[in-house]
């Protein structure tokens, strides 16, 4: 038909040894919701499933490590009925892991402090790591996350060791992403220009992309276009490439 043009379908592009981990930060859910008219706790709901679905697609095109900030060490100033819903949509996930963590290969970590929740919330978390160690596609779910308090529990820990005058590497080997390695592309939806505190230690050098596209909106399309855009960018490391 002239005239009408179809969409182009993005192209999917396989992940290789260069891209080895993709975080997202998942911003937008509340404004989504307000667009619809709806209560913020409906656009958490659909950001959850978004979420699934995000997961799912980056083990397909052989991203073997994924991380979703699902919940800062900040988010708790939220109203308490906000709060209680994201953490009654994790206590669904953890049950949904179930169903898909033998099919998908996940090995789930939640990272962050976990002392903040209630024990059986705690121990639900906890029983899900051990289940999926057996597992090999790393996903970490940044749960009571802050790259500040994370720094801080590994100083912590180090002191605790004992030691007087510590390395990079000790402080790597004690952060909540001791098992995988540092993000290559952190993508954040939403039109925030910012890092909300997510993985300051590990982003030192991750590539950054930033779309407008609220959360619950965010698509297998919206995946390849980051990973295009990261394919298209020169990591140097502070050297001469
Ligand atoms: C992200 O969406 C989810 C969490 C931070 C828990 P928001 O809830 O921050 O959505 P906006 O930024 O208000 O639209
Ligand atoms: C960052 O989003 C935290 C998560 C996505 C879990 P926020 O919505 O909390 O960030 P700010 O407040 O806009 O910086
Ligand atoms: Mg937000």
């Amino acid at each position: 038909m002239f005239g009408i043009k179809k969409k182009q379908k993005s192209e999917k592009i396989m992940a290789d040894e260069n891209l080895k981990h993709i975080a997202f930060i998942m911003d937008g859910n509340g404004r989504w919701a307000k667009q619809k008219g709806m209560p913020r706790e409906f656009g958490h709901k659909k950001g959850a499933e978004t979420m699934k679905n995000i997961v799912r697609y980056c083990g397909s095109i052989n991203v073997n490590c994924v991380t979703v900030y699902a919940f800062s060490t900040e988010n708790w100033k939220r109203p308490e009925a906000e709060v209680n819903a994201i953490m009654e949509l994790l206590g669904q996930y953890i049950d949904y892991l179930y169903t898909v963590m033998e099919k998908d290969d996940i090995q789930v970590h939640f990272l962050g402090d976990k002392g903040r929740f209630t024990p059986e919330l705690r121990a639900r978390l906890e029983k899900a790591e051990a289940d999926s160690a057996k597992y090999s596609k790393i996903l970490n779910v940044a749960l009571n996350y802050g790259g500040r308090d994370e720094i801080v529990h590994a100083v912590n820990a180090l002191i605790k060791q004992g030691k007087t005058e510590i390395t990079e590497q000790d402080i790597e080997a004690n952060l909540y992403t001791s098992h995988c390695p540092p993000p290559d592309l952190i993508v954040r939806t939403a039109g925030e220009i910012r890092t909300s505190n997510f993985l300051m230690w590990q982003g030192a050098y991750s590539e950054l992309y930033f779309t407008d596209v609220l959360w619950p909106d965010f698509s297998e399309e919206d995946v390849d276009n980051a990973v295009k855009e990261y394919y298209k960018r020169t990591r140097r490391f502070g050297a001469v490439v």
